[in-house]
Order: structure tokens, then sequence, then C-alpha cells
């Protein structure tokens, strides 16, 4: 026995017990004293049953992904090893799940005879989401247990079920409100005691047979599942391992899962989301917020404004369970904001993720106000108004003369500077930026805008409650459109001057979606609304010559039915206009540029590496407290794809000394700031170095 594995006897039922904090991984060091347990347990004739279960908050989480990429992976006993020892067992095995299986955890569990759960725990096969498939049978366990349709929708998905949903197919065979370990030892030993016969998850064959009179049914599922999986290889592997579960007998299925995984595991696509996968954790570490800030009470929000943004903040919260005030300039303006909260939840209604009676409870959270005196009892009030600083002066004036003390102050300003805005009180420690994205009741992403006298237990409050809104938080500093729309920024001037010299808006956005973006920089101005940057641009005297001869045009994007793209009849799918290829034929012409063919890889440079440059000079000026935090922005704000994790965590694939050169080439060529290679990214390259060197220390 280990102190990570113990073994009690009860009724003549071995309890196992692991104990691997925090979400009890199957680390070597854990495996190890596991199997040997377990050998133990199944050569010891006293004992007549095994229950395996965990300390600690979770039942195992999955494999150690720590270990991925080191030789302790795959030293023996691994998981395989593990699960096979159990197959070898002629004694009913019990898992007994509290938290979340999730990953090699339920295949472990899959390798017992049994499971039983407790109500409130969530089972699931998440590799999908490290670029990986499930890699100790998964795939092939779960669809003999679940059915190969729902077994193909966990595993695609990544997303885990609630135990009612996998007690109605089949992954569990019993659930309880409480005293888990004590109903599974007692599960156990009813099922020695009665003889049951034993037969292992490997050796189901009913629901497989059933799927395998049915190819065309499983292809046309597969197609579905896979639809959106744009350049990832793992949604496709865990797709075909799941259908080889079906047509082919266990062991070719486990030894091509087997194959599958090593490809994918060495793979550069699940490198970098392995990378995020820590890289989210991390970014919940900031400087100066260490555990022992304790955050403030958050029992209800106050949003101000309901129009684009503040509706969907508000729904973030009510979804959390938070109760908010919504406060708007007059009636009329309140009324149109509510309507479109119901019309969304409608939506989700008629969609069938959500149910009339959850509308009503959530709809019932909302108190609708013009009055800002109905703010003095919120803990937490963010403002969604106007981008117009003298707006912003006017709102938080009046709420600094009505909020509570104590109560933090938020705004959700795309550029504004945060430092100002927290001038306009008296209690610049309570004031920061929380800037969400639009749709803010879908995004993850949440910026949190540290201001100069933002006080440490002020970000921790608003870290934890991005916790319980399912946002994903990262802290950065003030500066003009803080990380993410800093670096759109040196993105999108770029795009136009492409259209002036040859490109048109499909061929720049094709390049963007062959690279792995859902949608590239025209579609997604066409989508954002051309106006925002127009108007924008016109308070800094600023100019984008198509874009502002678009928006002078009244195309103002998806919202006019005109932008870079047409339309037709309230469509989202973009079209090419012949009115706009001329628009920007006639605009070159008159500059006097010669358009030329522009290939892919010009586009991409042209594009990526100044949103590189820029990230270099983030860190630099400390605006961005790590290179990891720069790609949670963009894999979450803004589509990057997670394939190759984030902007900086690709520029290290690139190689930064390409990325240098690439970037003085275009400095000299075309004369432009954005091209000016950041004094870092110089250091690095010239040192062989890249971001993750200055994250880890090491340069
Ligand atoms: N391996 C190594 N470390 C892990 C881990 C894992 N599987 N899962 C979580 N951790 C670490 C986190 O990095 C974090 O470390 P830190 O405190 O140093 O930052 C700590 O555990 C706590 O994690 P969270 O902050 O995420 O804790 P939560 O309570 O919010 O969430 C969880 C718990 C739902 C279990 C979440 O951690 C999670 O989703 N973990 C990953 C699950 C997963 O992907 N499993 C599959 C792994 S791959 C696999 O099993 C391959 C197999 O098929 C062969
Ligand atoms: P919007 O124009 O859709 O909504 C603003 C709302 O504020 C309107 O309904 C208006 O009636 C109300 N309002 C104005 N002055 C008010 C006052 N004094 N008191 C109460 N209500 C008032 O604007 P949107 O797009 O929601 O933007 C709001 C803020 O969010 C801006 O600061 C913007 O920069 C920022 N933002 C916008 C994003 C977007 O994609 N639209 C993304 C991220 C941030």
């Amino acid at each position: 026995m280990s102190s990570i594995v113990s073994v009690s006897s009860r009724d003549g039922v071995a309890v196992i017990t692991l104990d691997n904090p925090p979400v009890n991984a199957l680390s070597y060091a854990l495996r190890d004293p596991l199997n040997k347990a377990l050998i133990a347990a199944r050569d010891d004739d006293t004992v007549k049953a095994i229950v395996l279960t965990c300390a600690g908050r979770t039942f195992v989480s999955g494999a150690d992904i720590r270990e991925f990429g080191t030789p302790l992976t795959s030293k023996e006993p691994n998981l395989g090893d593990l699960i096979a020892t159990l197959e070898t067992i002629n004694k009913p095995t019990v898992a007994a799940i509290h938290g979340t299986a999730l990953g090699g955890g339920l295949e472990l569990a899959l390798g017992c005879y049994f499971r039983v759960a407790d109500a409130k725990a969530m089972v699931g096969l998440p590799e999908v989401k490290l670029g990986l498939l499930p890699g100790a049978g998964g795939t092939q366990r779960a669809p003999r247990l679940a059915g190969p349709q729902k077994a193909l929708a966990m595993i695609v998905s990544g997303n885990p079920i609630g135990a009612a949903d996998a007690l109605k197919h089949g992954l569990v065979d019993q659930v309880v409100e409480d005293g888990l370990v004590d109903a599974a030892v007692a599960f156990a030993a009813a099922k020695a005691s009665e003889g049951a016969h034993l037969i292992l998850v490997r050796d189901r064959d009913e629901k497989v047979a059933a799927a395998r009179g049915d190819e065309a049914a499983l292809d046309a599922a597969i197609k579905k599942a896979t639809a959106k999986a744009r350049g990832l290889v793992a949604p496709l592997r865990c797709a075909q391992s799941v259908k080889n579960a079906v047509m082919l007998p266990f062991e070719e299925g486990l030894k091509k899962e087997r194959e599958y995984f090593i490809e994918l595991v060495t793979g550069d696509q699940s490198k970098a989301q392995r990378h995020l996968f820590f890289a989210q954790r991390e970014a919940a570490k900031v400087s100066g917020v260490d555990k022992t800030v304790k955050p403030r009470a958050i029992n209800r929000v106050g949003v101000i404004g309901a129009g684009t943004m503040g509706g969907g903040i508000a729904m973030s919260f009510v979804n959390g369970g938070i109760p908010v005030t919504i406060l708007e300039a007059n009636e009329e303006a309140l009324k149109r904001g509510l309507a479109t909260i119901e019309k969304n939840y409608g939506i989700s209604v008629s969609r069938g993720s959500l149910s009339d009676e959850a509308k009503a409870k959530r709809l019932a959270l909302f108190t609708p106000t013009t009055d800002y005196g109905d703010l003095a009892d919120c803990d937490l009030i963010i403002e969604a108004v106007f981008e117009e600083i003298g707006v912003k002066e006017d709102v938080f004036t009046k709420l600094d003369a009505i909020a509570k003390p104590g109560a933090i102050l938020a705004s959700n300003t795309s550029y504004l500077d945060v430092n100002t805005i927290a001038g306009f009180t008296k209690r610049p420690q309570d004031v920061l930026g929380t800037h969400f994205f639009s749709p803010a009741n879908v995004m993850k992403l949440l910026e949190i805008v540290r201001g100069e006298k933002t006080a440490p237990d002020v970000l921790a409050t608003i870290l934890a409650i991005a916790k319980r809104i399912s946002k994903v938080p990262v802290v950065v500093g003030v500066c003009h459109g803080f990380v993410g729309n800093r670096m759109l920024g040196s993105r999108s001037a770029e795009s136009e001057a492409l259209l002036l010299e040859g490109s048109s808006p499909e061929s720049v956005d094709k390049a963007f979606t062959d690279f792995g973006w859902p949608m590239g920089p025209f579609q997604m101005f066409d989508l954002a609304g051309l106006d925002i940057g127009w108007r924008t641009r016109k308070s800094l005297g600023l100019k984008a010559v198509i874009s502002d001869t678009l928006c002078e045009a009244g195309r103002y994007g998806q919202k006019t039915g005109k932008g870079y793209y047409l339309y037709e009849d309230g469509s989202r799918v973009p079209k090419t206009d012949p009115e706009v290829e001329k628009l920007i034929a006639d605009k070159a012409s008159g500059k006097g540029i010669n358009r030329r063919t522009i290939s892919d890889q010009e586009i991409l440079e042209r594009t990526l590496y100044p949103m590189v440059n820029e990230g270099a000079l983030i860190l630099e000026e400390g605006i961005a407290e790590r290179p990891s935090d720069i790609d949670i922005v963009w894999t979450n704000g803004y589509g990057f794809p997670i394939g190759k994790g984030g902007p900086m965590f690709w520029a290290d694939m690139e190689g930064l000394d390409k990325i240098v050169e690439r970037l003085e080439y275009w400095h000299g060529k075309t004369g432009k700031d954005v091209f000016k290679p950041a004094a870092l990214l110089v250091k690095l390259a010239s040192e062989k170095k890249g971001f993750a060197d200055l994250q880890a220390g090491t340069a």
C-alpha cells in the first residue's frame, strides 16, 4: 500500500481508494501501486468483490496530461495494462464515481464490470479537446455499452454527460443520491452473493451488432458529428475509431485506436491543444492576486445599457443563476432590450436547449429599471453604454453617488482608458474593465482590464465570478484595445492593403479558413458591423479607404444585407458582390496601384506576423502577463484555430527567426510600422529561443 492507493476491507469487499490530488490523474506514481493492489485483491480468495473509489473532490479525471510527451506516459504499467489487469479479475468489480470520471478515468471505470455513480457526477471522454482520442479502449468500450450513436456524440464533442443520462444509456448501472461508497460496496456484495454472470464490457456485442446492419446511418452520423472539424484531425480519428468498434473485432479496434492515439499525441495539433489546456489554467494565476486574497461576495449584478452587449452580459449572469438589475436610459430602450433577451431565450427553447420552465425562471431573475437608485443593492455593476468618454463619465459619476461601499464598478469599454474612467469616481480601487465579447452570452472570453489602482480583491472577485458564469478570464493591462482588439488592429489594416494590391475579400478569407479560422477578416467585419470601426476611426482621425467607402454607402455588413459581401434576403451566407470588386479596383487605380496576384502565403505573412509582433510589444509593455495569456485571448475571443495553439504558440512553431526575417523584409518593402520587429522578438530570435522560453523563464 502507498499513500496514493489504500485498500480496506468491508464485508469481504476490497475497497481500493485512490488519492492523487487535485483530480486523481493517472500518473505513473498512481498506476503502479494501483496495478499491484488490483492483482493482490484478485489473487486473495477472501476478497469476494472489489470497489474502486477516489478520495477528494473527484473520481479519476483522466491520464496525467503533464506526462504526455515524456517517457512516463508509456512506462509500465500504462493505462492499458491497468485495464487489462482489471479484465483478468473473475469477481465483481465496481467503480464508485463521484465528481468527474473523464478520459482515462472513465476508461478505467469501463474496465470494471459495473459502475455506480453519485447523482451529481459527470462522465465523459474529453480527449478530443486535447487533440486526442480516448487511448485506453474508450472508443471501443463506450459504444458497446452506450451504443455507437451516443458514444460518437460524446467522443467527438468531448462534452461530459450527467449521471442520469449515463444511466439511461447504460454507461452506469446505478445512481445514488448519497452514500456512494456504501452503495457501491452493497452493489458489489450483492453481485458476488447472487453469483452474477460477469460479462466484460469488451465482450458485450448487442448494441454494436445492431448498428453493424446499418452502416449508412452510422456514416451519416459521423458526417454530421465531424462537419465542423475545420482541419482538426482528432475528431476524424475519434469518429473512425467508433466506427471500428462497430465493424471490427474488439482487439483489432483497440489496436487501431492505439495507432491513432500515438499519431495524435505526437502531432502538432495535440501539442497546441494541450498547451491551451494549461494556458487557460495559468491565466487564472495573476500576479498580486494569490490564494490569500479573498473575493468579495456577489449576490446581485447591475448592468447599465440593454443594447447588443448589455443584454448578452446580463444573460450570462442570469444563466449562471445570478439576479441582474438592468438599467436603460429610457422605458423604450429598456423594453427593446428586454424583448431581445426574451427572443434569444425563445430561440434556445425552440432549439430544445432550454425548457419553457427554465426560460421563465431566467426571465424572473431580471429586474428592469430606468432609475439609478435601484442599483444601490448591487455588488457588481457593469456599464455597457455607448463608447463615448462623455457618456461613460456621466454613468460613472452617477454610480459613484449611488453604489454601496465595496461595490465593484466595471466598464465594458472596447478601447477607452480604464484609468480615466476610474478617475470619474472617488473609488478607483473598485473600478476595472470587464471586456466581454459579442455575442456576450455565447463567447467565452472575458478580458479583465486591470487599472492602475484596481484592488487585488476586485480582480479576485471577477476571476471567481467569471468561472461561475463559465467564462474564460484573462487579466490584461490598460492600452488602446487591450490585448485582443489591439492585435486585431494590426491585422485589419494590412487586410485592407491586400485588397488594394490585388487580393479580393474572398481570397483573403479563404486563406484564413484554409488555415483553420472559422471565418476570415472580411466575413468577420461584416458580422460585427463595419460601422463600429468606422466610428472609432473617425474619432481618432484615421482612415481605411475601402471600409470607409463601404460605410459611406450604408454597407455596414450583415445587418444591412451588404458589406464586403452581399447577403440576400436576410441570409448569413456571403456572396461575391461585383460592386465591391469594382470599388476596390477603382480605389486601387485611383492610387496608382498595379494590382497583382497575391499568394496565400503572403496573405498570412502580412496579416498574422504583424499580430505576433504586436503580441511581442504587448509583452514588452507588460499589458499581458505571459505569452500564453495572449493565446487564450485569441483562441477564445477571435477564433484563432485551436489546433495551432494561439498566435504566440504558433509563432514558436513557425520559428521566430523566420518571422523576424519576413517582418524585416516587409518593413523594408512597405516602411509600415506594423512590420517593424519588436525588440523582444528580435532578442528571442537571435538567441534561437521562443515565447515558451520567455514563459518558462529560460529566456
Ligand atoms: N492531468 C494533469 N493535470 C490535470 C489534469 C490531468 N488530466 N486535470 C486537471 N489537472 C490539473 C490542472 O492543470 C490544475 O492544475 P493547477 O492547479 O496546477 O493549475 C488542477 O489539476 C486543477 O484543475 P482545474 O483548475 O481544471 O480544476 P477544476 O475543478 O476547475 O476542473 C476537471 C476539474 C473538470 C477535472 C478539469 O481539470 C479537467 O477537465 N481536466 C482534464 C480532464 C481531461 O481532459 N481528461 C482526459 C485526459 S487525456 C486521457 O485521459 C487520455 C487517455 O484516453 C489515454
Ligand atoms: P449598443 O449601442 O448596442 O448599446 C448601448 C446601450 O446603452 C443602448 O441601448 C443605449 O440606450 C444605452 N445607453 C446609452 N447611454 C446610457 C445611459 N447613460 N444610461 C443607460 N443606458 C444608456 O452598444 P454596444 O454594442 O452594446 O456597446 C456597449 C459597450 O460595449 C461599448 O462601450 C462598446 O465599445 C462595448 N463593446 C461592444 C462590442 C460589440 O461587439 N458591440 C464588443 C465588446 C465591447
